[in-house]
């Protein structure tokens, strides 16, 4: 397809100060309607973990279940680009493992996958991915991944040397190879100061308005998951209402004998 998004995509919409758009899908027909209507990249978080698994958090969720979601949501994708989280213990035991399970998700659609973090093992990492053939985004800033070690749902980079921390944590990754990279959870002008002085697209996850790209959930977008919305997050529907409303109407119209009428039968 020819205008399939790809790393050069990104990059040149940058380099154009023009915005491109992130959101999660876990599922073919919710991916096939979001590339229809024109998404850049389409992200199978491990938000999934909590929105389609019912877990707790996002490490809860492993590789075969990041699988199945990868193939649904590349089914149904043409023109954006596909990008995985590789799930919490896949890539941090050793780069054999971790590229094997990063090969895996290629093998069943993904264009791409997300990292969480920046170290020397994450950079050396991301270099042998991309060695393999693999584009990578990175994430840092919050790291669900980490939440235990953060301490919680924290913001990050608010004192100077923290907001230096993070930057220099940009250039690495920038060097690395990454083709983009996540901000999450950090003040506006310490990612506005990222995105000035890396040459990769940086994507806001509740990092402001400055950014390349901007990412959400898709059931924070829907108005779907109810245990927490984020204060980044935009409802642009209630489909908690709609789901309700209509599993309720289909039980009264089974009860009152209203469903099914005789022209839903053979
Ligand atoms: O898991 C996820 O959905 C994510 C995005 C919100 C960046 O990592």
């Amino acid at each position: 397809m020819d205008n399939k998004v790809t790393v050069r995509t990104l990059k040149k919409i940058k380099d154009n100060n023009e915005k491109f758009s992130v959101l999660t899908a876990y599922d073919y027909s919710t991916a096939k309607y979001f590339d229809e209507s024109g998404i850049d990249v389409v992200l199978i978080g491990d938000s999934l973990a909590m929105t389609a698994l019912g877990y707790e958090n996002t490490n809860c969720v492993g590789v075969e279940e990041m699988t199945i979601f990868t193939k649904a949501v590349a089914k149904g994708v043409n023109r954006a680009m596909v990008v995985t989280d590789m799930p919490f213990m896949s890539y941090t035991i050793d780069i054999q493992s971790a590229l094997k399970n990063i090969g895996n998700m290629v093998k069943n659609g993904a264009n791409a996958v997300k990292l969480e973090g920046c170290n020397d093992y994450i950079e050396k990492l991301i270099e042998c991915t991309i060695n393999m053939g693999v584009p990578v985004m990175g994430h840092i800033g919050f790291t669900p991944q980490s939440q235990n070690v953060i301490g919680g749902h924290i913001i990050q980079g608010k004192t100077e040397d923290a907001a230096d921390k993070l930057l220099k944590q940009a250039k690495r990754l920038e060097k690395a190879g990454v083709f983009s990279i996540v901000l999450e959870m950090v003040p506006e002008q310490v990612a506005k100061n990222i995105t000035e002085n890396i040459s990769v697209p940086t994507i806001s996850c509740g990092a402001g308005r400055y950014c390349d790209g901007f990412v959400m959930v898709c059931d924070d977008l829907f108005g779907k998951f109810d245990a927490f919305t984020p204060k980044f997050a935009r409802r642009y529907g209630d489909m908690k209402t709609l789901i309700t409303d209509c599993a309720k109407k289909y039980i009264e119209d089974i009860k009152s004998g209203d469903y099914p009428n005789e022209n839903e039968v053979y």
